[in-house]
């Protein structure tokens, strides 16, 4: 049950959500709401081929549609040196082709007219002359030496774009060379799009008499995107304002930059009107940043009982044709160093080969930092197979292999320190809560009898909170992030933050943790992000990083006005400010509790009655650079049941029990792990981005890519233990991420789990009725 927003001490409590009054009534704001005086709308023109030489563009007959303004191609672009934009992963992309095509559905042309539908109409008068090129899109065969090279511009002999190691290889091999027991299985973490509800799109406003460019765009980063579109155009960057309105989802399709932004930027400084570009569904999913697509082979070197010593891992990972991923400029392959997970591995080596294809660029951070979620995936199903392979059941290989409460902080072999955690409690209260033991025996009866019963455990550690400036950085922007405070005189707050919400709750979370610093309620406090103009800098929101930066600024940023309300409260009750205590609502004397001074009291003192010699007014600024990540971790179990006559897999429970430090609001959580949880369940089971040999997209729009709705989840389970981060300023870790990473192993971990007594060691996901019921035929369980 929510708890009311007026309540004194929110923290840790179920505040009802500020922001839901505006979405359930129709009240948000989102993008494709904004209407501007003299607006025009822009429509991109695509290609139908994944690679083609272009001979020629026609653009006489579509600039001569009725309502049409301007036509850009990448020749024009090209003249005002705008045709290549850097990509956040520090590649190039092409804006709209020039010389060539290299994915089906690339930008090539841009048309802009008085209203969206000429627009639409007079992009089909857009003749391109293509000339087919032989098409890439294995990413295996991309490396092969006869391979075309993808890439002409980057001069360079291979479509490897990057080869990186993490781990110690030779301490590795070594162990590897004594080890007893080697386990080995390729895994592939499917090609798969965020798809928010809400797709991409912006509105680029410049003011021909003021030079300003006014930018509302759907952007989880909108410091960033600011900084990069400035760099990119030569805009001064405090001529640019970017407005991020109410986002419809992100899950990290909202980092990057796309050619239609850029696009719409050039239209409007061309026009001198505001220019809008919303994308159609299948634009987003065939045109914007993709998700994982990682083709990974993972050994584990181990003793007779199970106790690992060592992981090797080699990745080939799918880019496709521009490197696109929001990656920090230390990591081409994210954070998936923390491959070897919630155990205690003597050594690992680690390898990732990033491969240009003939597909939409991209590699992004779907609900995940960095691709951590690939690496929780493998290690969680290859721990499943170790254990089949060493005869102990999974829970206890767990066990026997978890990091122990008491080596934190621990130093991973690849050079994580993890924070904090305690893997052993959570597993102990997820076994108890879903009744491990009486599961398995239920199981073993159904086996004597024939039927496909399986339990699939995953016991995963994260790494959210990107990060340390030390260490974190896109595009060399450092990585940290920002709160402003600002009390007004009665007492009613307005917070700042540079991170920008997509729905996960800021505007509740950000003010129960500000309320509580300062002796407030919620209600008291509104929070604002997404205006560039407005907000002190941040790097956004995406890889569960919020809380763990933004949220440490805000609790920090509080701290710093409770200082100065400190000394103002020592003023109002006549007593010097070392006598002066705080309870969490009012300021008091010390040992004269009846004498106090509330938030309110001192804020109205702060702009009428300071002691002398001190600034009036009551705010603060705060920049905080977080000493390390946090760690979150969970213990997940999924129990399955299989339709031997379909192949059809029904989870008949999920629990998820999460660890993710200091709650703020459990409602909030529990929303988070639910939502991440569906989505977790849609990759194991329903989607994948395929293409054919000519490089054709074959998921191009919800009726091929497929997003789950209530009634293909089962009931979601959710528990908590807290294990505080020791250098969070109140102990949060970030939990966004944690169901989308932790719980793809659990539900593909119970498929197998069912199908072992068939010797099926591994099913790659998507698991299609079709791939289990083929399994079953295969088996003669069916006929
Ligand atoms: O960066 P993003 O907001 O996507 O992820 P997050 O930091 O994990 O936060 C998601 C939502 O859960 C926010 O509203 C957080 O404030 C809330 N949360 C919480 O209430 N307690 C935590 N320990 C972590 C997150």
């Amino acid at each position: 049950m929510a708890v009311r927003q007026t309540e004194l001490r929110p923290l840790g409590k179920s505040v009802g959500r500020k922001e839901d009054p505006r979405f359930i009534r129709g009240k948000g704001r989102y993008i494709d709401d904004i209407v501007l005086p003299g607006m025009l709308y822009m429509c991109l023109v695509r290609s139908p081929y994944a690679h083609a030489r272009i001979k020629s563009i026609d653009t006489s007959e579509a600039m001569q549609a009725p309502g049409v303004k301007l036509v850009i191609t990448g020749e024009d672009l090209a003249a005002m040196n705008l045709a290549w934009m850097p990509t956040m992963a520090n590649d190039q992309q092409m804006v709209l082709a020039t010389g060539k095509v290299l994915y089906q559905y690339q930008e090539v042309a841009a048309v802009i007219a008085e209203t969206r539908e000429q627009a639409v109409d007079a992009a089909q008068l857009v003749y391109v002359d293509y000339e087919p090129l032989p098409v890439v899109v294995d990413p295996f065969k991309a490396l092969e030496p006869d391979a075309p090279i993808l890439r002409e511009d980057r001069e360079q002999k291979s479509n490897l774009i990057f080869h990186w190691e993490a781990g110690d290889k030779e301490a590795t091999e070594e162990l590897f060379r004594n080890a007893p027991v080697v386990v080995k299985q390729d895994v592939r973490f499917p090609r798969v799009h965020p798809s928010p509800l809400e797709p991409c799109g912006c509105i680029a406003d410049y003011n021909t008499a003021t030079g300003k460019l006014t930018w509302y765009v759907t952007s989880q980063a909108p410091h960033a995107h600011r900084t990069v579109l400035s760099l990119v155009s030569g805009l001064p960057e405090h001529q640019i304002r970017v407005i991020s309105p109410d986002v419809g989802g992100g899950f990290g399709n909202k980092v990057p930059v796309y050619p239609g932004y850029v696009c719409a930027v050039v239209a409007s400084l061309k026009l001198g009107r505001p220019v809008k570009w919303i994308e159609t569904r299948t634009e987003n999913t065939t045109s914007t940043g993709f998700a994982r697509d990682y083709h990974m082979t993972a050994e584990i070197a181990a003793e007779e009982d199970g106790r690992v010593l060592a992981l090797r891992v080699k990745t080939i990972a799918d880019h496709g044709a521009f490197d696109a991923a929001a990656d920090p400029s230390k990591f081409p392959a994210g954070l998936f160093s923390i491959v070897t997970g919630s155990y205690d591995f003597k050594e690992a080596f680690v390898e990732v080969d990033g491969v240009y294809t003939n597909k939409a660029p991209g590699g992004v951070a779907y609900r995940c930092s960095f691709r951590v979620t690939e690496a929780a995936y493998l290690i969680e199903r290859v721990m499943d197979v170790l254990a089949r392979r060493v005869g102990v059941d999974p829970a206890e290989l767990r066990k026997r292999n978890f990091i122990r409460k008491e080596q934190f902080p621990y130093k991973s072999p690849t050079g994580w320190t993890y924070d904090s955690g305690d893997y052993e409690k959570t597993l102990a209260l997820a076994l108890e809560k879903i009744g491990y033991e009486e599961l398995r025996k239920e199981q073993a009866e159904k086996r004597a009898r024939g039927e496909l019963m399986g339990i699939g455990i995953s016991t995963f550690t994260e790494v959210v909170g990107a990060g340390p400036s030390h260490t974190f950085d896109i595009m060399g922007i450092k990585m940290f992030d920002s709160a402003q405070i600002r009390v007004h005189p009665t007492g009613k707050v307005i917070a700042r933050l540079g991170v920008r919400h997509q729905g996960q709750g800021h505007e509740t979370t950000f003010a129960q943790i500000i309320a509580q610093e300062l002796g407030l309620s919620t209600d008291d406090v509104i929070v604002e992000e997404g205006d560039t103009d407005t907000a002190p800098y941040g790097l956004g929101t995406y890889a569960s990083r919020s809380t763990p930066t933004a949220g440490g600024a805000a609790a920090l940023c509080a701290r710093r006005i409770r200082e100065k309300a400190k000394k103002i409260a020592a003023h109002l009750l006549e007593v010097g400010e070392e006598d002066v205590v705080f309870d969490g609502v009012a300021f008091s004397a010390k040992g004269l509790a009846s004498r106090t001074v509330t938030m309110k009291d001192i804020a109205f003192a702060a702009y009428t009655n300071v002691p002398e010699g001190m600034e009036p007014g009551l705010e603060a600024t705060y920049y905080y650079d977080p000493p390390n990540l946090t760690f979150p971790h969970g213990a997940y179990i999924a129990v399955v049941d299989i339709d031997k006559g379909t192949g059809a897999v029904k989870v008949r429970r999920f629990l998820a029990v999460d660890d993710c430090g200091t709650v703020i609001n459990p409602m909030i959580v529990e929303g988070q792990v639910h939502g991440g949880l569906t989505e977790g369940f849609a990759i194991a089971f329903m989607q994948d981005i395929p293409f054919d040999e000519d490089g054709n997209c074959l998921a191009t729009n919800w009726m091929d890519y497929l997003v789950p709705t209530a009634l293909d989840t089962p009931k979601w389970e959710t528990d908590r233990t807290v294990t505080p981060s020791p250098h969070h300023p109140i102990g949060a870790k970030g939990v966004g991420e944690s169901p989308n990473v932790g719980s793809p192993a659990a539900f593909v971990n119970a498929v197998v789990d069912a199908l072992a007594p068939l010797g099926v060691e591994h099913i790659d996901m998507p698991i299609y009725p079709w791939k289990v019921w083929k399994i079953l035929r295969e088996h003669g369980v069916t006929e």
